[in-house]
C-alpha cells in the first residue's frame, strides 16, 4: 500500500540510448503503462515515470565512432525513443533524461549529501583496462577470451583513483529489508533469495566515480572525476520528483515509489545499491521492486549481432498497438523469461483477438442490426440459466481482474476477461438467435439475448480499457456507448438499453499466418539492410574447428536460376554437383538477377539438411559472403574457376 492509499508512483528503468529500443524494452514499459492506467481507472492519483540513462563510457565511445558529440548522439536516439512511446501511447507523466540540468544539479547535491554523511571516500579502483579503448572493465564484462568486450584486445589489471560509497556499511540493514516477509520488498521470491545470498557473501564498497572518461556528471568536489553510472542513474527516481530541492512538492506527494519495475539483471542495483543510498540519505525506501523476466529469441538474448532484434515499430505498423500490448501481457508470465517467435504472436492475435473478441463484437452488432433494427433492446436480463450464468460471470470479472493486477499478473487478469468473452460466444451458440428470429413468438426472448450480449460487451469494454483503450473505445462506438469509462460500471449488468449500434470494421481482422510469417521475414531483411549500424559487420559467435569440419563444401555449376513463384526474395537454382543435379533456394533476389548467375561456378554446402521454402525443396546452400558496399550490408556470391565435381574440403 502507498503511504497515502490513493497515490501510486510507478517507474520503469531508464533506458540506455545506445541503440534503438527493441520489443524486449517495450515489454517493461507496456507493463508499467497498463498498471498506471489500471490504477488511474481504479481511482488512484498516479505518477508514472520513465526516461533515459545517457551518461557513461559506452555512449561516449559510440558517439566518437560516429563523429558526433555524445550530446548530439543521445539527443537523436532519445528523440526516437520518445517517438516510440508516443506511437505506443505510453501514458507517462514525466520523462527524465540524465543529461537534463534538473537531474545533474540534483545528483550533485545527492553526492554531497552522501559525502557529508561520511559515506563517500576516495580510494583506488582496480579493474581490467584496455589501453586502446581507454576503458575499464569488470571481470564479468570481459569477453569469452577474457579480452576487451569492445575490441577483443588483451586487457591488463590497472588501478585508478576513484570515489567509493560505503555500501558494506549497510549490509545488515539490507539483509533485514530483504528478509522481512511482511514488507515484501522484492518480488518474485526466487530473486529475493539470490540477493540475500549475494549480500551474505560480503558486500564490497562501490566505486562511484571515474576519471578515465568525462561523459558524466562532474563530481562536485573533484573536477577530474565524473559520477559513475549507477549513482547517477538510480537517483532519477527522486530527482524527477524534485529531490532534494526544498520545494519538492512532487517528492512529498509521491515518494516513496509504490513500484520500481526492472529487468532481472538490474534487480541487484535496485535492491542493494539503491536502498543503501536512500538509507544513507535518510529518506524512505521504495515500497516494492519487481524483477521481470526477459523476452528471449530461440532461448537466447536479442542482439544486433545475431540479427534477431524484433522492432516494435514494424509490428505496430502491421498489427496495431493494442495487438502488441495484448500479446506482450497475455503471453508472458511476470517474473519469468519467455520465448518470442512471430508465430506465437500471430496465433495469439488470431485466436484471442480475431476469433474470440473480434467475432463476438461483429456478430453481436450485426445481429442487433438485423433483428432489432440496430437498437439495443431495453429489456431485463431474463430468467433462463444461460443468461444468469453469463450475468454472474460478467459481474465477478472486475474483482478478479483487480486481484490479479494487484499481483502484477497481467496474463491472468486478461484471462479473467477472456472467460467472459468466451462465455458470451458460447451464449450465442446456446441461444441460437438465428433460430429464435424465425418465429415472431420468440421476439422477447431474442431481445433479451441481444441485450445480454450487448451488456456483456459493455462490461468487457470497461475491463479492457486499461489494457487496450483504443479497442475499448472502438467497441463502445460500435455499441453506441459514450467513451466515458468508469471502472465501477464493470460491476453492473444492468446499464445498457436503447443505444443505436453502428456496424464498423472488424476490430481485429483474421490473419493468414503463413503469409504474415513470410512478410515478417522480408521486413526483417529490409530493416537490416537499412540499419545505419550495419556499417560495421559484427562477427557471429566463434565456432570451433570441429564445428566447421562438419561442413561439406563442394564446387557446383548453376544450370538454371529463376524467381521463386511464391516468394519475392527467393531465387531457385538448379545446380550440377558432380553427377547429381540439385535444387537449391537462396534469399538473394533483392541483390542478384537470376540470369546473371547462370553458368557461375559456386561453392555449395552439400550436406546441409534439406528444407522446404514456400513449398519448394532446397537441398544444400550456395555460399554467399557478407560484405559492405557504400556503407550497406550486402552479400557476395562466392565463385571459383575450379572444375565442378571437385571437393574443396
Ligand atoms: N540504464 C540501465 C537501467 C538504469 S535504471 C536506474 C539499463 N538500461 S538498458 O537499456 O540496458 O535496459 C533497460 C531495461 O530493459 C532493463 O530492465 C532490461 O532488463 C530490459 N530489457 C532489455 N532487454 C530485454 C529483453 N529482451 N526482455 C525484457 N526486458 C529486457 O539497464
Amino acid at each position: 500500500m502507498s503511504k497515502d492509499n490513493k497515490t501510486f508512483y510507478i517507474t520503469t528503468p531508464i533506458y540506455y540510448p545506445s541503440a534503438n529500443l527493441h520489443i524486449g524494452h517495450t515489454y517493461c514499459t507496456v507493463m508499467a503503462d497498463v498498471m498506471a492506467r489500471f490504477k488511474r481507472a481504479t481511482g488512484h492519483d498516479v505518477r508514472f515515470l520513465t526516461g533515459t540513462d545517457e551518461h557513461g563510457q559506452k555512449i561516449q565511445t559510440i558517439a566518437n565512432e560516429k563523429g558526433v558529440s555524445p550530446q548530439e548522439y543521445v539527443d537523436d536516439v532519445v528523440k526516437g525513443i520518445k517517438e516510440l512511446w508516443e506511437t505506443m501511447e505510453i501514458s507517462y507523466d514525466d520523462f527524465i533524461r540524465t543529461t537534463e540540468d534538473r537531474h545533474k544539479e540534483r545528483v550533485q547535491k545527492i553526492f554531497m549529501q552522501l559525502y557529508e554523511k561520511g559515506d563517500i571516500y576516495k580510494g583506488e579502483y582496480e579493474g581490467w583496462y584496455c589501453t586502446p579503448c581507454e576503458s575499464f572493465w569488470t571481470d564479468s564484462q570481459l569477453d569469452e577470451n577474457k579480452g576487451c568486450p569492445d575490441c577483443g584486445r588483451p586487457v591488463s589489471k590497472e588501478k585508478e583513483e576513484a570515489y567509493f560509497f560505503r555500501l558494506s556499511k549497510y549490509s545488515d540493514r539490507l539483509l533485514e529489508l530483504l528478509k522481512d516477509e511482511k514488507r515484501n520488498f522484492l518480488q518474485p521470491e526466487a530473486r529475493k533469495n539470490e540477493m540475500i545470498a549475494f549480500i551474505e557473501q560480503g558486500l564490497e564498497d562501490l566505486s562511484i566515480s571515474r576519471s578515465s572518461f568525462d561523459w558524466g556528471i562532474p563530481v562536485p568536489i573533484d573536477e577530474k572525476h565524473v559520477i559513475y553510472v549507477w549513482l547517477d542513474a538510480l537517483s532519477n527516481y527522486i530527482t524527477a520528483l524534485g529531490y532534494p530541492d526544498k520545494d519538492g512538492e512532487l517528492y512529498d506527494k509521491y515518494w516513496p515509489a509504490s513500484f520500481h519495475l526492472v529487468g532481472k539483471e538490474i534487480v541487484r542495483f535496485h535492491t542493494i545499491i539503491w536502498p543503501a543510498m536512500l538509507m544513507s540519505m535518510d529518506i524512505p525506501l521504495p515500497e516494492h521492486v519487481l524483477g521481470h523476466g526477459w523476452l528471449l529469441i530461440d532461448g537466447g538474448k536479442m542482439s544486433k549481432s545475431k540479427g534477431n532484434v524484433v522492432d516494435p515499430v514494424k509490428l505496430i505498423e502491421r498489427y496495431g498497438v493494442d495487438a502488441l500490448k495484448y500479446f506482450l501481457l497475455r503471453e508472458y508470465t511476470f517474473g519469468q523469461d519467455g520465448n518470442y517467435t512471430s508465430e506465437i504472436m500471430l496465433k495469439r492475435l488470431n485466436y484471442d483477438l480475431a476469433n474470440d473478441l473480434g467475432n463476438l463484437v461483429s456478430r453481436t452488432v450485426s445481429m442487433i442490426d438485423k433483428y432489432c433494427g440496430g437498437v439495443v433492446p431495453k429489456v431485463g436480463v431474463g430468467t433462463d440459466t444461460f443468461a444468469l450464468e453469463l450475468r454472474d460471470i460478467a459481474l465477478s470479472r472486475a474483482e478478479k481482474v483487480e486481484e490479479e493486477m494487484d499481483n502484477f499478473k497481467f496474463n491472468n487478469a486478461l484471462e479473467e476477461i477472456w472467460i467472459l468473452v468466451r462465455r458470451a460466444n458460447k451464449y450465442i451458440d446456446e441461444t441460437m438467435p438465428w433460430v429464435l428470429a424465425k418465429d415472431e413468438a420468440n421476439k422477447s426472448k431474442l431481445d433479451e439475448v441481444m441485450r445480454n450480449l450487448a451488456e456483456a460487451l459493455r462490461v468487457i469494454s470497461v475491463l479492457l480499457y486499461p489494457f487496450m483503450h483504443t479497442t475499448s473505445s472502438e467497441m463502445r462506438k460500435q455499441l453506441g456507448l459514450s467513451e466515458d469509462i468508469n471502472w465501477e460500471d464493470a460491476k453492473s449488468f444492468d446499464m445498457i438499453g436503447g443505444e443505436q449500434v453502428q456496424k464498423g470494421e472488424p476490430i481485429f481482422p483474421r490473419l493468414d499466418i503463413d503469409k504474415e510469417l513470410e512478410d515478417m521475414e522480408k521486413m526483417k531483411a529490409e530493416s537490416q539492410d537499412s540499419s545505419e549500424e550495419s556499417v560495421d559487420l559484427e562477427l557471429k559467435d566463434e565456432i570451433q574447428f570441429d564445428d566447421f569440419a562438419k561442413v561439406d563444401l563442394r564446387v557446383g555449376t548453376i544450370l538454371e536460376a529463376e524467381k521463386h513463384p511464391k516468394a519475392d526474395k527467393l531465387l531457385v537454382f538448379q545446380v550440377q554437383l558432380g553427377t547429381e543435379k540439385r535444387q537449391i533456394i537462396s534469399g538473394v533476389a533483392d541483390i542478384y538477377k537470376p540470369e546473371d548467375l547462370v553458368n557461375k561456378k559456386v561453392i555449395v554446402v552439400a550436406n546441409l539438411a534439406p528444407r522446404k521454402l514456400r513449398g519448394l525443396e532446397s537441398k544444400g546452400m550456395i555460399l554467399f559472403a557478407d560484405n559492405i558496399v557504400d556503407g550497406k550490408e550486402t552479400l557476395e556470391l562466392v565463385t571459383t574457376n575450379a572444375d565442378d565435381g571437385n571437393a574443396v574440403m
